[in-house]
């Protein structure tokens, strides 16, 4: 079984992929790049909230590589944020916020960020980050109800920081940038940054001081090549059929505890031990090589 773009949700029985890698045995691997794997060797693909991180362009590549790598007959299960139901909630917040219904407001304004922040933001965590993060969170039952226990986590590493004990925090943000991928540079300077950036800061100094007011844009530009940005948004309708596109069959929007995928539940990769759904603001949809 092989769980792409784990993230901090590797499990030892699976075979887990991230770039980069995030804990002991997991495999660094660019999946833009391709699935390094033969064909058929898997009976079950996995991603979790990965897909929306790879550029529409390449989605259907990627998902090709998924069916590639599986058996014939073997599962794929994708999850991604629900675009439907995100927006479904934003128009509900808008409207009730409109009404003058108490406590819609933040709703309201939780919604404009799970919608658009991780598309826009330039620094990790974004707009989102500072919200939970802050002293104050007027709707945090509402915003944990959505997006669950990375959410949970975040308040309550902001409640820690301020009471001054230790926080463990997880970084998700990944590594290459090519940068001059994003901003035309002369080649060269282009040849002095690929010797210089093969090794450390003072050279990062030097990259800083050649680029001078360009330097913000190589930082944006790595960040938002870096994998934490939201490329794309699916719905069950986009998704199945990006999915049949691929080959795949029988495809089937599933909840978070239904999978054809024996002993689901027990994997705790879309619950929790104490049975609460992971990430509750997400579409679980299966098919078949
Ligand atoms: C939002 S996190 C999801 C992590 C985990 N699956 C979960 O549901 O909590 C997305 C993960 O995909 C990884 N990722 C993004 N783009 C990637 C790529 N091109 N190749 C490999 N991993 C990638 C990121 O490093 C990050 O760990």
């Amino acid at each position: 079984m092989l769980n792409l773009g784990c993230g901090g949700r590797y499990r030892a029985d699976w075979v887990n992929v991230n770039f980069p890698s995030t804990g002991p045995g997991v495999i660094a691997a660019n999946l833009i790049e391709g699935i390094p794997f033969p064909d058929a060797s898997f009976d079950v693909v996995y991603h979790s909230h990965l897909l929306e991180h790879i550029p529409k362009p390449l989605a259907w590549g990627f998902l090709k590589e998924c069916h590639r790598v599986l058996k014939p007959g073997g599962i794929i299960r994708v999850v991604v944020p629900d675009l439907e139901a995100m927006t479904r909630s934003y128009l509900e917040a808008l409207e009730k916020a409109r009404a003058g219904k108490k406590g819609w407001d933040y709703n309201y304004d939780w919604m404009m960020l799970e919608m658009y922040d991780q598309v826009v933001r330039d620094q990790s965590g974004g707009e989102m980050a500072r919200y939970l993060l802050g002293a104050s969170i007027p709707n945090e039952e509402y915003v944990i109800g959505r997006c669950g226990t990375e959410v949970r986590n975040m308040i309550v590493a902001g409640r820690r920081s301020r009471s001054g004990a230790p926080v463990a925090t997880q970084s998700t943000v990944s590594g290459v940038r090519k940068l001059f991928d994003v901003i035309p540079v002369h080649s060269f300077i282009k040849q002095i940054y690929g010797m210089f950036r093969k090794s450390g800061g003072w050279k990062e100094k030097l990259v800083q001081q050649l680029l001078g007011s360009e330097y913000e844009v190589l930082q944006a530009g790595r960040f938002r090549r870096g994998g934490e940005i939201h490329k794309w948004m699916y719905d069950s309708y986009s998704l199945g059929r990006l999915l049949l596109t691929c080959g795949f069959k029988s495809v089937a929007v599933r909840s978070a505890t239904e999978s054809c995928i024996s002993h689901w539940s027990s994997q705790n990769l879309d619950t929790e031990p104490d049975g609460s759904v992971y990430k509750p603001d997400s579409l679980f949809m299966e098919a078949l090589a």
